[in-house]
């Protein structure tokens, strides 16, 4: 079952959208070599509580961090650790924020100091793919237009789309219906309707989308060993149209009006 929200519902995430969005600003600024990932979740964990926000994914299905810190060939969900970041290496952090009862959700790749070209294409595509992801949100198309168009757009750039971890609607808890595919068929699945709220999060691999799983169960990595990058943001379907949750732009600009 798919819960609509509120606007009501959806300004209280909106407020944990912007805090997330501001907490990723920071974490850009801390990312460098030399610097750990256990550094960034100790910062979240920290900066979360000085903004009277909780980290949601702390205690979620026995997921022990704030964050997920997945370095290079981690596709999703790698734990934070006390090992230094290298020049070249890229690495993606996703949170979940929890504010006055709203939850949202973002995940973003960082390059750590100079990148080499190819890895920069990985970032900038996958980052596009976020993006022509979104442009398909709008009452009447379906959920199967979203992941259409970014799978469409990463194989005409040479990479590949993980199959095995997709976007979800999100509310009261992380995961809800409806579930959001970054790959499929245009005109299939749900139809977007106002009061939805869901995440798109592709992951893109320069290699093969195939992923296995680490031993503790938990972190998924590229089956071929190739690099993999995430954007995520969470978008709400509103009678005026779409809103992105988690804008980092939007925020950076809220001072100015
Ligand atoms: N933020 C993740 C997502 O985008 C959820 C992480 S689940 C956790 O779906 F258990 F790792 F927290
Ligand atoms: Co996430």
């Amino acid at each position: 079952m798919i819960v609509l929200k509120s606007p009501r519902e959806i300004e209280k995430m909106h407020e944990a959208g912007k805090l997330l969005a501001s907490t990723h600003k920071e974490i850009a600024k801390l990312i460098k070599p030399g610097v750990t990932t256990w550094d960034i979740e100790v910062f979240v964990d920290e900066y979360l509580k000085k903004h009277g926000a909780t980290p949601e994914q702390k205690g979620y299905r026995g997921y022990e961090y704030a964050t997920c810190a997945s370095v290079n060939d981690e596709v999703c969900h790698g734990f934070p650790r006390k090992q230094a970041l290298k020049e070249g290496d890229i690495v993606t952090i996703d949170m979940v924020v929890r504010l006055n009862g709203g939850l949202a959700d973002s995940a973003w790749s960082y390059a750590v100091g100079e990148v080499d070209p190819q890895t920069q294409k990985l970032l900038d595509v996958t980052k596009t793919a976020l993006y022509k992801g979104i442009e398909q949100v709008k009452i009447g198309n379906r959920i199967g237009d979203i992941g259409h168009a970014i799978q469409t757009y990463v194989e005409a750039e040479g990479f590949s789309v993980v199959r095995d971890f997709i976007g979800h609607g999100i509310g009261a808890v992380i995961h809800e219906k409806p579930d959001v595919p970054h790959f499929g068929f245009p005109g299939k699945g749900p139809r977007i309707k106002e009061g939805m709220v869901f995440t798109i999060e592709p992951m893109v691999n320069i290699g093969h989308w195939a992923t296995k799983m680490d031993a503790n169960g938990w972190t998924a990595r590229t089956m071929d060993g190739s690099l993999s990058a995430q954007y995520e943001h969470t978008i709400a379907v509103t009678k005026d149209g779409i809103l992105i949750l988690t804008d980092q732009e939007e925020e950076k600009t809220a001072g100015s009006h």
